[in-house]
């Protein structure tokens, strides 16, 4: 037999030989990218095409998570590290008095008795962050959201020059410190998440990113929660829905339980 005839599509063999491997590719391809994918309980998609892009490795903004309702607001507030720099003592003045309002659910001192966040110390540009998305409905809570509908832009410049001023005191209810898990301190990097400190404070402080050493792990795992359920979802560029949403319970429970521990370390005096 000529070397001819072996590669023609004539003789048996090869057209056997091929046909086999055409069928084992499409089979390959078939199980691997669609019925493997469709085969996993926690992942839903929105067609073939999601499918196989999930199993490629390609990111896809729908697979794992339903959509935000429409028309839902999103945060409009722009931060820069200037952002309420340098608040006069007038300004910090005027804060306290606002902040007796404040004082039932996040304590006289900024630090909370129950599971309110605690707020004293807290960036001035968070807590002017966070009051703003309340005011504009971007960030949405049925107990926190009235107190800050009525607040005009001075007051809340007002309330964060002062929550900022204010020294962050050891936690109402102190838990015994934990180590660090994993999750924390080295993030989940095939998964996209970056190590918490490197925008929460240890590593680098990411302006926007709030402390959240001595917050009570209710709070922290009811935020980690809501971000990765799109229920709040006022991060800018949706920085902390990606994160929460690839994280596992365990690790939420892990790292709310690991922030809770820390002592809210007394980094200011009072002047
Ligand atoms: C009736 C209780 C209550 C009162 C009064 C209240 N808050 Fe809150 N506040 C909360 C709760 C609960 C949350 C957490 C909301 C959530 O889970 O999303 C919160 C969240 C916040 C946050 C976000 C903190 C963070 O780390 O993200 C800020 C800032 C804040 N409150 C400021 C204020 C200020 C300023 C006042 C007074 C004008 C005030 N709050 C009055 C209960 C209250
Ligand atoms: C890329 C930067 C970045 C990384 C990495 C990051 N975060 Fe965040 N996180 C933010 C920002 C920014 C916010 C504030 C979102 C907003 O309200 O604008 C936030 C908010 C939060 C909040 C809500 C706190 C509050 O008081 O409102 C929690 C809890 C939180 N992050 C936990 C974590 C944990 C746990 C990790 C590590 C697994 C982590 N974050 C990693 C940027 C980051």
């Amino acid at each position: 037999m000529s070397a001819r005839e072996l590669f023609s599509f004539r003789n048996p063999h090869t057209r056997t030989a091929v046909g086999v491997t055409v069928f084992v590719f499409l089979l390959s391809a078939l199980t691997g990218f669609i019925l493997l994918p469709y085969a996993q309980p926690q992942l839903k998609f929105t067609g073939i095409w999601d499918a196989i892009c999930s199993a490629a490795g390609l990111p896809s903004g729908n697979a794992t998570t339903e959509a935000p309702p429409a028309g839902a607001p999103g945060s409009k507030v722009v931060l820069t590290s200037a952002t309420l720099a340098h608040p006069s003592q007038q300004s910090i003045g005027r804060g306290a008095t606002l902040a007796q309002r404040c004082a039932i659910c996040h304590g006289p001192t900024g630090i909370s008795r129950a599971d309110s966040p605690n707020l004293a110390g807290q960036y001035a540009a968070v807590i002017y962050k966070e009051l703003s998305d309340f005011r504009s409905g971007a960030r949405v809570n049925a107990v926190m959201t009235p107190f800050a509908l009525d607040l005009t832009d001075q007051e809340i410049v007002d309330l964060a020059a002062y929550y900022a001023y204010l020294p962050r005191l050891p936690a109402f209810h102190p838990e015994p410190p934990r180590a660090p898990g994993t999750i924390v301190v080295y993030g989940a990097p095939t998964r996209g998440i970056a190590p918490c400190g490197s925008c929460h404070g240890s590593l680098d402080n990411k302006t926007g990113s709030p402390w959240l050493e001595g917050q009570s792990a209710v709070y922290l795992k009811a935020q980690l929660e809501a971000f990765a359920s799109g229920q709040r979802r006022n991060d800018i560029s949706a920085q902390m829905r990606n994160i929460a949403r690839a994280m596992t319970p365990a690790e939420i429970e892990e790292a709310a339980a690991y922030y809770a521990s820390q002592p809210a370390q007394i980094v200011k005096a009072v002047q």
